[in-house]
């Protein structure tokens, strides 16, 4: 994975009091399903302090950034830029063209939304992409699509610097200080 380009998640749209949880757990779910970068937008830099905290503790690498300008960000993005909505095309038809561009070359930035995302997105995304056509969660969209972009792969990822490794078990729970 550390040859390869970018995958950068953008979180659009938090919503204070609301969306705490939504928004860590999408940067939870980047960084444990192998993406290298989170982009957290206006309120949600509120969350930035947990997943870099969640790196320090398990390991990166991986990379959160806050911003004012998101939308600055997604129109001087240099690469492919995806954004995951229920009216997109179905992911099992798209991935494959996807996992070329990244696979040659091109940085991809993947947009999730909260609440009603700004139409300039759709706009500038090559690709709105739907997991299911059906209404869930960013969370489980971002999962499903991560995973299919990288075929599997992230499942097996090594991580660097972490203060504690679980140790998997059949029954019960081992953590190993570093
Ligand atoms: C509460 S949903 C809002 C649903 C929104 N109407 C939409 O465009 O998908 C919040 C976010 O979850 C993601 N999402 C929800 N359902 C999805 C689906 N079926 N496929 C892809 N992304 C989805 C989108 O990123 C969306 O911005």
């Amino acid at each position: 994975m550390q040859d390869t380009p970018q995958v950068v998640v953008l979180r659009l749209g938090h919503r204070p009091g609301r969306d705490e949880r939504m928004t860590t757990h999408v940067g939870l779910t980047a960084r444990a399903l192998g993406a290298d970068r989170l982009v957290l937008a206006n309120d949600a830099a509120s969350r930035a302090e947990t997943v870099v905290d969640i790196t320090d503790t398990f390991g990166g690498p991986f990379d959160v950034e806050t911003t004012n300008q998101p939308m600055a960000r997604l129109k001087r993005w240099e690469g492919t830029i995806v954004h995951l909505t229920m009216y997109g095309l179905p992911v099992q038809d798209v991935e494959s063209e996807i996992r070329e561009r990244h696979r040659d070359g091109d940085p991809l930035l993947v947009v999730v939304g909260a609440e009603k995302v700004p139409w300039d997105v759709y706009d500038a995304a090559e690709y709105n992409v739907g997991v299911t056509n059906q209404p869930h969660s960013e969370v489980a969209s971002l999962a499903v699509f991560l995973d299919h972009l990288f075929e599997g792969t992230e499942l097996d990822r090594q991580w660097e610097d972490a203060q504690k490794r679980v140790i998997p078990q059949a029954e019960g729970k081992q953590v190993e200080e570093q």
